[in-house]
């Protein structure tokens, strides 16, 4: 019996396959592009995804010389925040508009507006920001009404690889968190924002739990893929969520972080908990609760710019050991992280990066190990607000292409006072939608009880207790030079 994770990303889709003796079987991954039509845009074509989808399931079941009719689940780890627009035919009726698409701000401006940021907080947990998904419906309603007009579905990115499936409309409380149309202490569709899009319950897909089957693959998909039998489908998770299930991030107390292109920091809780000032986002989990999570733009993205664009020629592993020989020595240079705006703490697009405090005795160790320290200080600002709202910390995971760093991971345990846990997978969001399917198929009883099966603690980074004061003044400058360089990053 096997279970497919479709990990539907920005670049690529990737399908993961894992049986019932919880291994991992094998994966496959079909890319396509992004286009990027004018400033600030960002979109994708619905079809390349459902393409890339079927051509990845075909190779890895051929691959791993799965039988036709061995499948018994599939679900979803989905690019969250995009809109997706069918008409009264199914037909795509714009490019899907993504999550990094910036076109919005004047909505967001006007959706702030109209509800005051309390009352938009209370309704949906979180700020409107250009990202999410009611922004990008409002800007649609204003710039292309005929096209508004004729909308009988909206969902988000995997929603449609679900309803290409199955034909159901469905999509997941932890995805439809990212929208800013969901209730998300109540886990339903908030009346107070329908209302104000003036949009009808009916056009919204139905709401499942991430773990919960949404539908079967139809006779149609099943003769085009080549396979047999009863395929549940089910709903699965926006990819934040699901990449915690591929991190067993689950339980109260177990936060993770991704050291990736850009910087999350996840922490999962039984209750429904959110930042007054709306820094976090406030979103449901994959595991029917509730998690926090702060997201940095630049975070390994700001060693690739200083290594590849900044140090041409260098390598990673020439200037990471520069830094190394520096591990232990205290010096005042802080880097801002802030090469591509930011969203938490400050949700500033126009935030900026800055080297601060070089003096004659500045070698390129020292700028190389400042960045690492920035990156780590960002995610730390994120940390700082879950104790501030009672989030428990006792465990902190790491995943994403800079944990191979273990100089970032000693001074993110340094900083952060705490042991820094590494695990036995980086399959991230395609292991955690596969786990999803398995416990929608019942081979797994909950999400924990998954997580527990497949994944496991391998090597902690212990903190050098003595580096903590150190960090902490440094954490003191790092925090109020945003604020002291702000006014010149709209200049
Ligand atoms: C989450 C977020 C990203 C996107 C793209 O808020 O914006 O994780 O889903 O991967």
């Amino acid at each position: 019996m096997y279970f497919i994770g479709i990990d539907l990303g920005t670049s690529s889709v990737k399908v993961l396959v894992t049986n019932d003796k919880n291994e991992i079987v094998g994966d496959a991954s079909k890319e396509y592009p992004v286009s990027y039509p004018q400033e600030k845009w960002a979109e994708q074509d619905p079809l390349d995804w459902w393409n890339g989808t079927k051509e990845a399931i075909k190779e890895v079941v051929n691959k791993c010389h799965i039988a036709k009719d061995a499948i018994r689940a599939i679900s979803f780890s989905g690019q969250m925040h995009g809109l997706v627009a069918l008409n009264e035919e199914n037909e795509v009726l714009l490019p899907a508009i993504l999550w990094c698409d910036n076109r919005t701000e004047e909505e967001c401006e006007d959706i702030t507006n109209y509800f005051g940021q309390e009352k938009l907080s209370e309704y949906t947990g979180n700020k409107a920001l250009a990202g999410f998904t009611a922004p990008k419906i409002l800007w649609v309603k204003k710039n292309l009404p005929d096209i508004f007009k004729r909308i009988k579905h909206i969902m988000l990115p995997k929603d449609y690889i679900s309803f290409k499936l199955t034909g159901a409309y469905a999509t997941d409380v932890s995805d439809a968190s990212g929208m800013l149309l969901l209730d998300v202490k109540n886990r339903t569709w908030s009346k107070e924002m329908l209302e104000y899009l003036n949009i009808d319950e009916a056009i919204l897909p139905k709401m499942h739990e991430s773990y919960e089957v949404c539908g079967k693959v139809t006779a149609s998909v099943l003769e085009e893929l080549g396979l047999e039998g009863d395929i549940l489908v089910i709903a699965g998770a926006g990819d934040q969520a699901a990449g915690a299930v591929g991190t067993g991030t689950v339980s109260e107390g177990i936060v993770s972080i991704t050291l990736g292109t850009s910087g999350v920091v996840f922490a999962a809780h039984e209750h429904y908990a959110y930042d007054k000032a709306n820094r976090l986002h406030a979103f449901c989990h994959a595991n029917g609760k509730y998690h926090s999570m702060g997201v940095m733009l630049s975070a390994a993205s700001c060693l690739k710019w200083w290594v590849d664009d900044i140090q041409k020629g260098m390598g990673f592993e020439a200037l990471l050991e520069e830094a190394i020989q520096l591990e232990s020595e205290d010096n005042n240079l802080v880097f801002l992280p802030y090469l591509m705006g930011e969203r938490t703490p400050y949700a500033d697009p126009d935030a900026k990066g800055a080297f601060v405090g070089m003096t004659m005795m500045t070698k390129r160790g020292h700028m190389t190990k400042a960045v690492l320290e920035g990156v780590s200080f960002g995610l730390k600002d994120s940390v700082e607000i879950l104790k501030d709202i009672n989030v428990p910390i006792n465990e902190v995971r790491i995943i994403g292409g800079g944990s191979r760093s273990l100089l970032w991971k000693q001074i993110l345990a340094d900083m952060l006072g705490m042991p820094i846990q590494e695990i036995n997978t980086n399959q991230g969001g395609a292991l955690g939608a596969a786990i999803l399917g398995a416990v929608g198929a019942g081979h797994f009883s909950n999400v924990e009880e998954g997580c527990q099966a497949m994944i496991k603690v391998t090597n902690k980074v212990e903190p050098n207790l003595d580096k903590k004061e150190y960090y902490e003044k440094k954490y003191q400058k790092f925090q109020r030079l945003y604020e002291a360089l702000k006014r010149w990053y709209k200049s």
